[in-house]
């Protein structure tokens, strides 16, 4: 094995991390910008005036942040002047207090390959500047605290680029003679560089209105290709009933004459907030029935729901820097998820987010990439657009809410926008807002912003018959982390109530039990049956739970416990301890499991949806998380025997429930929403059987379906078998959706984490299709994002798997390092695996470490993964 410290010295020792303790108020401040581009894909020239004002006594120059361009020439109050040139930075001396600076650039948007700054997707001309783009634009001090208020001018080819939009609201445009127009924009909210935004292209819109709550009215636009319009009704009606959302439940308004949303193809991530022009990756705008599943028509009401929501948390009130990323992340996530869980079932909606907490900020809180909801350092903040700040960050926000209760929360969050609008926050104000709204002491509690680590909490209930009372032994220990040796204990909410487990009655009210200490005892008075403990109800707080449950005992939640969300949990819990023992003693006993999947199949008045989620077995990633060391094929074997039991023991009821959710016409309704959920699951389950017909039925949904959901799901159990209708429905739905990027992405992802043993072949031969590329991060995600957390298949015993996804990093991290850094954490989990798999994966990541011009994104990842 190479030395990792000799191989990463030298790029290492260069890139100097970022301290939070060295924040310091900008010297220079930017009250005003005026942008002046002529427009090209080859050749874009940009016009920055600014005005420059000293901020406090001192001497030092003016800095302007630069990636990768170099002004062509810098005024000062209107001469020419001279500038030093930083690594990544102008500085500018100024005699002054104010100055006018005048700059110009020339950029290469068809060039820009990291989509980041001003880049060329499809036909047109976008902009992304979180964090840092704006610098790829414009040398600037791009730092979130400087707040400028802009205005626009765009001039571009009028065939080519019809439209031209930017933050704020339209004041102007015309004829610019040879073919060209202009069009220009002003925004009177002054906002960091972060949130600018601009687009060029040949879109249409699909139009709206709303107003607002004090009847001023908004015109809304979803631009896209003309194409795709058929397909942005959703996210028209899921904008508009975002608004009035936020309007009713948080008392904010928007506040620009018009709002739009612009679609791209090739984008880093989800979608972003920009002032009054929100910018989506085209897979969180564009729905149909045909080419969108259920999982995307919610995916996309909840991301421009979550974008819209900026406005206010992130966009009216911003960040102080970069270590407060979590103050609009984190908070921003609580509201759309607040909002989505309004929209349908909430129980359902907590689910699919704590599973979803579970497979992406576990992982990472337990690992070499662990950091804190509020970091301390970084080398690249890209890195740190992490389920950690987005997803914990959210529950961190979510525990004050319930700590606090409805009311409260309110009143903090309406202090905290009042107190804080227009400027630049941090994550102390918010909490010091919730504090005095509430009164509540939260010195404790932001400990969650501080220490990393998922706190472990065990929970041991006793019962004396005699005297009525049962207790309950609280613990908690919070782990170390990469940085972070020890730690204090956290503030836990904790919900809980008891059961009788002879009426099958909640014994007494719900309790909210404040843990704060290491360990404490909790008491219950007038117990007069043998209590069942139903404990962190609804998720109150994001820990690992050990308790003294018995099979038993989870089995009576799955099927007793009066809230939803707990008998799921109860489930779950029941099914991993069934399977952990299936792993470690080579076998297990089925029985409490497949008899309360039964009990929850036969429960008439239960919503469809839930029954398919929690009939569900967990993911193997999360069986594994539970084992000391993980042997990904046990994990599959012990999984799949389970499923078999399952499938075969409840053959009946699995029919029935696909026959009697067989698909009417396709609706978007909660209702509709979960027939097809659960058919699909329980076709999953028939093919699980070997019921001789599951391959026809599949087939039979799969082509009969008039909606991509039932399609998808019988493409996916297909992919999964070995019936020789497998081809057959890959070519018929590759054929079908060759033109349609985001479906073909779903062709891609379904093979990438397929089941099957010849997974990595496919996968192999995949990366080399004639539709596969890297330069598309959806694509790439699609497949190597997708294959590598299918956990057997990655987890290959040759170790090809791991060859292949540092393959595809090394090529990725050339053209787009944000992107390929995102895709690093699975290879930096190889202490959870056996020493040959823990050694190949090291081996890659010290491949990737070793290798000639790596980006700082990816030195940071695979560096920080060896430790
Ligand atoms: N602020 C955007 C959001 O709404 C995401 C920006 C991500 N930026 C990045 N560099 N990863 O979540
Ligand atoms: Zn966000």
């Amino acid at each position: 094995m190479l030395d990792i410290r000799s191989s990463i010295a030298t790029p290492a020792a260069k890139a100097q991390p970022i301290r939070r303790a060295d924040y310091r108020p900008p010297d220079w401040l930017v009250p005003e910008l005026a942008l002046d581009f002529e427009l090209g894909a080859g050749e874009t020239r940009v016009t920055g005036s600014l005005s420059a004002v000293r901020s406090g006594a001192h001497d030092r120059p003016l800095r302007l942040d630069r990636d990768g361009i170099v002004p062509d020439s810098v005024r000062i109050d209107g001469v020419e002047a001279d500038w030093s040139q930083l690594d990544d930075a102008i500085e500018v001396t100024l005699p002054g207090d104010a100055h006018s600076i005048e700059i110009a650039v020339t950029l290469h948007p068809d060039r820009n390959t990291q989509l980041m700054g001003l880049y060329a997707s499809g036909g047109l001309l976008c902009t992304q500047c979180e964090a840092q783009g704006f610098r790829r634009i414009l040398p600037f001090p791009d730092r979130p605290d400087v707040l400028t208020r802009y205005r626009v001018r765009m001039t571009a080819d009028s065939t080519r680029y019809p439209v031209l939009l930017a933050n704020g609201d339209p004041v102007g445009s015309g004829d610019a003679g040879d073919g060209r127009h202009w069009a220009e924009w002003d925004d009177p909210f002054p906002k960091p560089s972060y949130l600018f935004a601009l687009v060029a292209g040949d879109l249409v819109a699909n139009t709206g209105s709303f107003t607002t709550m004090s009847g001023r009215e908004v015109q809304l636009g979803i631009w896209v290709r003309e194409s795709d319009l058929a397909k942005t009704d959703h996210a028209l009606s899921a904008l508009k009933t975002a608004m009035a959302w936020d309007e009713k439940v948080y008392g904010r308004e928007y506040d620009l004459d018009v709002f739009n949303i612009v679609a791209v193809d090739d984008f880093n991530f989800g979608a972003m907030e920009n002032k009054g022009l929100n910018i989506f990756n085209s897979r969180y705008i564009l729905a149909d029935p045909d080419t969108a599943t259920d999982y995307d028509y919610d995916a996309v009401a909840a991301v421009v729901a979550h974008e819209y929501f900026h406005n206010w948390s992130g966009n009216r009130v911003t960040c102080r820097d970069w270590f407060q990323l979590s103050l609009k992340e984190g908070f921003t996530v609580f509201r759309d998820q607040q909002f989505s869980a309004d929209q349908g079932s909430p129980a359902v909606k907590r689910i699919e987010d704590v599973r979803g907490l579970r497979a992406a900020q576990f992982p990472e809180d337990a690992g070499p990439l662990a950091h804190p909801v509020r970091p301390d350092e970084y080398l690249e903040i890209s890195n740190f657009y992490t389920a950690t700040i987005y997803n914990k960050g959210a529950e961190v926000i979510r525990m004050m809410h319930t700590m606090l209760g409805e009311a409260a929360f309110r009143a903090g969050s309406d202090l905290y926008f009042d107190r804080h609008d227009g400027t630049a926050a941090t994550v102390e104000d918010f909490a010091c807002a919730m504090e005095d709204a509430s009164g509540a002491d939260l010195t404790q509690f932001r400990l969650w912003y501080s220490q990393a680590g998922t706190p472990r909490v065990s929970a041991q209930l006793s019962h004396a018959p005699g005297d009525g009372r049962a207790r309950i032994a609280l613990r908690q220990l919070v782990p170390p982390t990469p940085g972070q040796p020890d730690k204090a204990p956290m503030l836990l909410p904790l919900r809980i109530k008891l059961f009788g487990s002879e009426t099958g009655k909640p014994l007494g009210e719900e309790r909210l039990v404040l843990l704060g200490d290491t360990s404490a005892d909790i008491a219950f008075d007038g117990v007069a049956e043998t209590p069942v403990l139903s404990i962190n109800r609804g998720f109150s707080a994001p820990v690992i739970l050990d308790t003294n449950r018995t099979a038993a005992d989870l089995a009576f939640l799955s099927a007793h416990d009066d809230d939803p969300f707990a008998r799921y949990e109860a489930m779950q819990q029941l099914m991993l301890d069934t399977l952990v023992t299936a792993v470690t003693h080579g076998r297990a006993d089925h029985d409490a499991v497949i008899a309360a999947v039964a009990r929850t199949l036969a429960s008439p008045d239960l919503d469809k949806a839930f029954v398919g989620e929690a009939v569900l077995l967990p993911s193997e990633s999360f069986i594994g998380d539970q084992l000391s060391v993980v042997d990904p094929d046990a994990v599959f074997r012990a999984r799949e025997a389970l499923r078999r039991d399952l499938a075969t023991r409840l053959g009946e009821q699995w029919r029935d429930a696909y026959d009697g959710a067989a698909a009417n016409r396709f609706e978007y309704t909660p209702a509709a929403k979960g027939l097809r959920r659960l058919r699909n699951v329980a076709l999953g389950y028939l093919a699980a059987s070997g019921a001789p017909d599951a391959a026809d039925l599949a087939f039979a949904q799969f082509e009969g379906a008039d909606n991509m959901t039932d399609r998808h799901g019988a493409l996916a159990t297909l992919v999964n078998g070995t019936s020789d209708k497998r081809i057959a429905a890959l070519d018929i739905f590759y054929n079908r959706y060759r033109d349609n990027p985001l479906v073909l992405d779903k062709w891609f992802s379904v093979q990438a984490l397929s089941a099957r043993d010849d997974a990595v072949d496919q996968v192999e031969e995949l990366a080399k299709h004639r539709d596969f590329t890297l330069a598309n991060p959806n694509r790439a995600r699609a497949l190597v994002g997708m294959f590598s957390v299918n956990q057997r298949a990655f987890h290959h015993p040759s170790g090809r798997g791991y060859r292949f996804v540092a393959d595809q990093l090394l090529a990725l991290d050339k053209l787009n390092p944000q992107t390929a850094a995102k895709l690093v954490p699975p290879l930096g989990r190889w202490k959870r695996f056996d020493d040959d798999r823990a050694a190949m994966m090291r081996g890659e990541l010290e491949r990737i470490v070793a290798s000639a011009g790596l980006s700082k994104d990816m030195l940071e990842q695979a560096g920080k993964s060896l430790d």
